[in-house]
């Protein structure tokens, strides 16, 4: 048998975030960010499904993500690479599989001449965040236009996003307009909490991920999405423990009384944060257990006490009922740390 450790893909969930998306994005292209094996779900499944439902963009990391892409995806697919090109061989696998770059400096255009690239290519610029970007587009736009790339349209990240009253929102998308102004290209800037916000209109490509995954941008405005992922675990034995019986390593929890406890075959070698150690939860048919002691590598306990739980049962950490936000949160990160760092042994299942 295998090891019970699964995240549950529901594609139903994606099916109706990818509408919610499409309703909030207008007339804007929507182009999908798949990178990071579809932020830890599985990029053919994810890809496939969003195909289906009418999506012709995506976005992942790198050329060898958009190889594994291309094979997935007809021809006619818009992929964009993210973080652009490296070197020559990510050049020659741009030209070869139809890959569109995003474009950050003249050694990246070098690359893509000496590939005899035919395709074309997004010009990343910087509008606050200080990450990637051209230092002078002007310069780096004409050095494309000689050598006769097509350019889809300027590019820019937004910083702070998810903080919707954060003055750097404004003066990203100010500076950004004006400069698609000024070079007269079309402008891609917003992520899931960007378009969430409502500026959609103002762009022609928005760039959702994580609102596709169902986890909420802004949890304080909710706009209605579905997890698509539920990480399960099983309980794979009950114990009984006196009191003052110390549980798991370092003993740093005691038990205060005797206590039914349930083991879980899930852990942080699986992806489970061992910052939830003694304080995360865990959810079995309509109710919450607390985590007692410290996250193993492929175990987790938590309390029972006089549920009617039984070995077997399957446990969830996050998902329909336990959002990945409010792990995150219990953890000290983001919930694409979550689904990224879901492991690779850890089981995927579709569910239609
Ligand atoms: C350049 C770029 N665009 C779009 C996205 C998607 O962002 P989100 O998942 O917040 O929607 C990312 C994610 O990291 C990104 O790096």
């Amino acid at each position: 048998m295998t090891r019970p450790a699964r995240a549950v893909i529901h594609l139903d969930h994606l099916r109706q975030n990818f509408h919610r998306i499409r309703s909030l994005a207008g007339e804007a292209e929507i182009m999908a960010v798949v990178k990071a094996n579809a932020y830890g779900h599985g990029l053919t499944e994810i890809a496939r499904v969003l195909a289906e439902e009418g999506c012709r963009h995506f976005g992942v990391t790198d050329a060898s993500e958009g190889q594994a892409l291309r094979q997935t995806l007809a021809h006619a697919a818009d992929i964009t690479l993210l973080s652009g090109i490296f070197d020559l061989k990510d050049a020659r696998l741009a030209s070869a599989h139809r890959l569109t770059p995003i474009i950050y400096d003249e050694r990246q255009l070098d690359c893509l001449k000496h590939a005899g690239f035919p395709g074309s290519v997004w010009l990343k610029v910087d509008t606050g965040m200080g990450r990637l970007g051209a230092s002078q587009p002007e310069k780096l736009l004409k050095s494309c236009e000689r050598a006769g790339f097509r350019i889809r349209g300027l590019l820019s990240h937004l910083a702070c996003a998810e903080e919707p009253d954060h003055p750097l929102n404004r003066r990203q998308i100010d500076r950004f307009s004006s400069l698609c102004t000024r070079l007269g290209l079309p402008g891609s800037l917003l992520n899931s909490a960007g378009l969430s916000k409502g500026y959609a209109e103002r762009f022609s490509c928005v760039r959702p991920g994580i609102a596709l995954y169902g986890s909420e941008p802004i949890p304080s405005r909710p706009i209605g999405l579905k997890p698509v992922m539920q990480l399960q675990g099983r309980i794979i034995q009950i114990r009984h423990l006196p009191a003052d019986h110390p549980i798991s390593y370092g003993a740093t929890f005691h038990t205060p009384a005797p206590m039914r406890v349930g083991v879980v075959s899930l852990g942080y070698g699986d992806g489970l944060p061992r910052q939830l150690s003694n304080r995360g939860e865990a959810f079995i048919q309509g109710r919450r257990y607390p985590i007692l002691g410290r996250v193993c590598m492929d175990y987790t306990i938590i309390r029972l006490d006089d549920a009617l739980v039984e070995a077997g049962d399957w446990v969830e950490f996050w998902g329909p009922n336990v959002t990945a936000n409010e792990v995150a949160r219990q953890a000290g990160t983001i919930a694409y740390e979550l689904f990224t760092g879901v492991a690779g042994r850890v089981q995927r299942i579709i569910r239609e």
